[in-house]
């Protein structure tokens, strides 16, 4: 009888522990990256790393994300492109991801920060602005918005 009752324990801590990890889809980094006039992100200026990292409650773990205004506003900018070069406008950019219908971007492909790279944006008439800076942050907005510790404003395209 306290046998049956060890194996009845044991298999309903496997039972619980499959129940909770079945839960916890952010386990597993799906892949997820961000296209022009694809709708399915949110959170529009939010840091979404907050969520979308190793451990964290989002689905799939960005390498770069971040959220575009339209110039002097506080409002989304669809379609943009965000690049990321070694040097300002030397060779070809490293990744080239696009900017979204609700002006975000995201992607969990692999970057090569090697030292640092130089993000640039390319706004709907083909401008590119570079960032005067290198970063191996890929959590644009955790600078660029809203959020606490903000030093920078917004992406800002035109
Ligand atoms: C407060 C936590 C949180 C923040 C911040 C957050 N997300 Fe998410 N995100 C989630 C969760 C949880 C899900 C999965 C459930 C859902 O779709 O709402 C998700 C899902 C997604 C999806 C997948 C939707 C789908 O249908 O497959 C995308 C794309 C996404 N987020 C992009 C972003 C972007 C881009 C940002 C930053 C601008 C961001 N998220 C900020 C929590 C967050
Ligand atoms: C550590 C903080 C920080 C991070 C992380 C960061 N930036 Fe910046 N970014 C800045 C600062 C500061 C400026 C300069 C703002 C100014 O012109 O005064 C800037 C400027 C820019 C500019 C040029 C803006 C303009 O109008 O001149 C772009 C584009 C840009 N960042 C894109 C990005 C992208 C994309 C990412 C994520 C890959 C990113 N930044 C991550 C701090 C940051």
């Amino acid at each position: 009888m306290k046998k049956l009752s060890v194996v009845i324990s044991i298999l309903a801590v496997a039972y619980i522990s499959s129940i909770i990890t079945g839960c916890e889809e952010a386990e597993w980094n799906e892949p997820k990256v961000s296209y022009h006039d694809d709708d399915e992100s949110h959170n529009w200026g939010m840091n979404c790393m907050d969520c979308h990292r190793r451990g964290g409650p989002g689905e799939g773990w960005f390498t770069v994300a971040g959220s575009v205004a339209k110039l002097g506003t506080n409002e989304p900018y669809p379609n943009a492109t965000i690049e990321m070069w070694e040097e300002i406008g030397v060779g070809s950019p490293v990744a080239i991801i696009e900017v979204d219908a609700l002006g975000n971007f995201y992607t969990t492909e692999p970057i090569n920060w090697g030292d640092g790279l130089y993000p640039a944006i390319i706004s709907q008439n083909g401008e590119r602005i570079f960032m005067p800076y290198k970063t191996m942050i890929g959590a644009c907005n955790s600078c660029h918005f809203n959020g606490e510790g903000v030093s920078a404003p917004p992406i800002w395209a035109k």
